[in-house]
């Protein structure tokens, strides 16, 4: 495959940075502020996200059980939950005990909050909109809506590192917000996750959930797990961060040129929606294909690995059985194709693939 859909950039400044931890002999720190290079990257993304706490943790899906945890999310509660997603998203709410319901989407592909609204009742301890394909949800309705019933908002940002909503990141617009730095995402740690918070007591809470539940001076507390991110993989991502805006700026430019190349056949292939007050990451540059299978084969044999997420969406999966409608997550499922737009992506690749889809059409 000539052009990837995500792959990691890794260069010489992240391999003497791993070099340097492996001299020291130094892979991992049970300490409660998580040890040296693990501490140096939570500051870094403090800083990038403009927030007071962020907690480095193993993986994405490791971000997304300590915040259910330190939420107090467990046996008989229900977490609301979009099905267009990952199924991570779903399987974290699961591992605490919890049930995950399904909403439904709106035209941006995120959970919508006139869908939300409906499935909202006591038992409902926590709302995890998705930034999907690092797409914004409507957090403005969504943080609305939990605020009137006491609700926790947890955002899955694993997609949606540096995309905004009136100028604030993704992952800082709940009362916690989840990231993942897995190789795929738009930079990565190796496996890797953090949670950020601008609440001290979660942010405390965190910090021990992270570690068997110790505190700052040794005893238990709390339930807690393994969660701990290593001091390689934190090294790594100290210096991908610094790299970051560069990678986000090409995708951008590439997902500005996709646009530009597809606009004639917007009326049949639908461009990504942007939301009003928000800024993409460009993670995955995502369309509905009327005739998707043909258009796969196609992008497959010019070299382009173009991917389908999600089909079959998370309540169609044999691990969840739910059977309220969710027709537009169907809908996209049924038609949706991710086309490449990270850094490596050259303009010579996005015209062949706007002109592979558009002969596609016929
Ligand atoms: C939307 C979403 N949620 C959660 C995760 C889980 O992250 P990880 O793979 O780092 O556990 C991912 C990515 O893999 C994701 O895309």
């Amino acid at each position: 495959m000539k052009v990837p859909i995500n792959r990691p950039i890794i260069g010489k400044e992240e391999l003497e940075a791993v070099s340097k931890v492996v001299d020291e002999g130094y892979f991992t720190d049970q300490a409660y502020d998580g040890g040296k290079y693990v501490r140096e990257f939570e500051k870094a993304l403090e800083s990038y996200l403009g927030i007071k706490h962020v907690v480095a943790v193993n993986s994405g899906t490791s971000a997304l059980i300590a915040a259910l945890l330190a939420a107090n999310v467990g046996a008989g509660d229900e977490v609301l939950v979009p099905s267009l997603t990952f199924i991570a998203t779903a399987n974290a709410v699961r591992a605490v005990g919890a049930k995950p319901v399904f909403v439904d989407v709106d035209e941006y592909y995120t959970m919508d909050p006139k869908e939300l609204r409906k499935k909202i009742n006591r038992r409902v301890k926590a709302i995890i909109p998705v930034h999907l394909y690092g797409h914004v949800a409507n957090m403005d309705e969504i943080n609305e809506i939990a605020s009137e019933y006491g609700i926790t908002v947890i955002e899955d940002a694993a997609q949606s590192l540096g995309s905004t909503y009136k100028g604030k990141m993704t992952g800082t617009l709940g009362r916690m917000g989840c990231f993942s730095f897995y190789p795929g995402k738009v930079m990565t740690t190796g496996e890797g996750g953090a949670v950020a918070t601008d609440d001290d007591e979660l942010a405390d809470t965190l910090r021990k959930v992270r570690n068997h539940g110790f505190t700052k001076d040794g005893s238990i507390s709390t339930f807690g797990l393994n969660m701990r991110m290593q001091q390689i993989n934190a090294a790594i991502g100290v210096v991908q961060l610094k790299r970051l805006p560069g990678f986000l700026e090409v995708r951008e430019k590439n997902a500005y040129s996709y646009m530009k190349a597809l606009m004639d056949v917007s009326g049949i292939i639908t461009l990504p929606p942007i939301r009003e007050g928000a800024k993409y990451n460009w993670y995955l540059f995502t369309i509905l294909h009327p005739r998707r299978q043909k258009a796969l084969e196609a992008l497959k044999k010019a070299g382009i690995d173009a991917r389908v997420y999600y089909d079959p969406p998370v309540h169609r999966t044999p691990v969840y059985s739910f059977s309220a409608p969710l027709p537009k997550t169907e809908m996209i499922a049924n038609t949706v194709i991710s086309l490449p737009a990270n850094p490596l992506v050259k303009e010579d690749i996005i015209e062949t693939a706007a002109k592979v889809l558009k002969e596609s059409l016929n």
